[in-house]
């Protein structure tokens, strides 16, 4: 299986080292706040996961689980929520934690949605970000890596389900050399 995956993009190491920082700067910006981080399924899991654990803040955690792309690879842009979040978000304070961000489409319907459930503030976590292939604006506050408009697997992402587990950021092979994501 990791033949089809190229190892070197991002290491274990790297995305540790980032997600400390990113995990610093939230515990700065959020002090004496109702903290709510809410994970993106599946692909923040792994994320969230070691985000929130070097956050030195109180916190809630919950989950939204969204569909866009199905089996492919290529964005259908069309979000639906499959999963809700079960805590009262109002008058808190959102962030909404993604592995990554690409069209930004999947993360603009969930500000959309979760803004008219009247929290305190709604801001945008990611660990990865493809400022290219960006078809709608997101603010993305706290941003672990800009990487160029490949398909990436690992450390919470997929192709077709697979890959999910690895602990380093990898391209799919197929992928390698290619200027497209989809
Ligand atoms: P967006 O709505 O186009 O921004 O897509 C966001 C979602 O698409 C992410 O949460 C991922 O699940 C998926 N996605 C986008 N790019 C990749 C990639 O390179 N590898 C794996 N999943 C991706
Ligand atoms: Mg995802």
């Amino acid at each position: 299986m990791r033949d089809e995956v190229e190892k070197s993009l991002l290491s274990s190491d790297e995305i540790s080292r980032r997600t400390i920082e990113m995990a610093s700067e939230i515990t700065r910006d959020y002090r004496g706040r109702d903290l709510v981080t809410i994970g993106v399924l599946k692909g923040a899991f792994v994320f969230l996961a070691d985000l929130v654990r070097h956050i030195e803040l109180p916190l809630e955690i919950d989950f939204v689980a969204v569909s866009s792309y199905g089996k492919d690879t290529v964005s259908s842009g069309v979000v639906r929520i499959i999963k809700d979040i079960d805590l009262d978000v109002a008058g808190k304070h959102i962030l909404l934690v993604e592995d990554i961000v690409d069209t930004g489409l999947t993360l603009k319907y969930l500000i959309g949605v979760l803004r008219e459930r009247g929290p305190a503030s709604v801001e945008v976590c990611a660990l990865l970000n493809k400022p290219e292939t960006r078809k709608v604006e997101i603010d993305v506050k706290y941003k672990g890596f800009d990487l160029p408009p490949l398909f990436v697997v690992g450390y919470g992402l997929d192709c077709a389900e697979r890959f999910r587990h690895l602990p380093y950021v990898g391209v799919l092979k197929e992928f390698e050399g290619s200027n497209e994501t989809r």
